[in-house]
């Protein structure tokens, strides 16, 4: 059963890196690979990027990608991830916290397993008009089934979609979704903000 930890420190996602505790996806989530074509065409934000399996994929479907990532250990293997790719892809080694993109630079944006609430305006002003979000991360259901992850970081049932009032949904799902047989309890997002 998990275990209960409050105030638990941020984690040193570098260490998680090298250490191997954390190593990210290594094949495109399956609600990306579905929806990728609605990216077709346009200039696609990946934030929170991990070690870019994701960035791969859509680089793969010719579609031009740029990653923001906090740490250097994930940034340095996207980096060597998504060089053999033709389409380009480029890496902001940032904090999401300080975005610095201007508004209506993308025509998507994609997160996943990654959540700030604070910045859900800010991802909204970064897409242009008709702009797509696809968004898949953790309900707090996840802690009980799973090692304990900081609520804080965890979404409330129906929370996903009120954080994105100016998106009309194209597709949105609370449930158990398996990856490599684990179970994922998640909510994902598909919206496309309002013109
Ligand atoms: C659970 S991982 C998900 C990675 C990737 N999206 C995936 O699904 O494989 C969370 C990622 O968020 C990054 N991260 C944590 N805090 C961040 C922040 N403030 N700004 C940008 N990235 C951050 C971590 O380094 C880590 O790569």
């Amino acid at each position: 059963m998990a275990q209960k930890r409050d105030n638990m420190p941020s984690p040193d996602w570098d260490e998680r890196y090298r250490t191997g505790f954390y190593n990210g996806a290594k094949s495109p989530h399956d609600l990306l690979v579905k929806f990728a074509g609605l990216f077709a065409g346009k200039r696609v934000l990946d934030i929170a990027t991990g070690r870019g399996a994701d960035m791969a994929y859509l680089a793969s479907c010719g579609i031009r990608t740029v990653g923001l990532e906090l740490s250097w250990e994930a940034t340095k293997l996207a980096r060597e991830g998504t060089g053999t790719q033709k389409f380009p892809t480029s890496f902001v080694q940032g904090d999401a916290r300080e975005l610095p993109f201007k508004k209506a630079s993308f025509g998507g944006i994609l997160i996943f397993f990654f959540l700030l609430r604070e910045i859900a305006q800010d991802i909204a002003e970064m897409l242009e008009p008709g702009g797509i979000l696809i968004y898949e991360t953790f309900l707090k259901k996840q802690n009980a089934v799973d090692r304990y992850r900081n609520p804080a970081f965890l979404l409330d049932d129906g929370e996903l979609l009120s954080l994105f009032p100016g998106f009309e949904p194209i597709y949105y799902e609370e449930g158990t979704h398996d990856r490599s047989g684990k179970p994922r309890i998640t909510a994902q997002l598909i919206a496309r903000k309002k013109i």
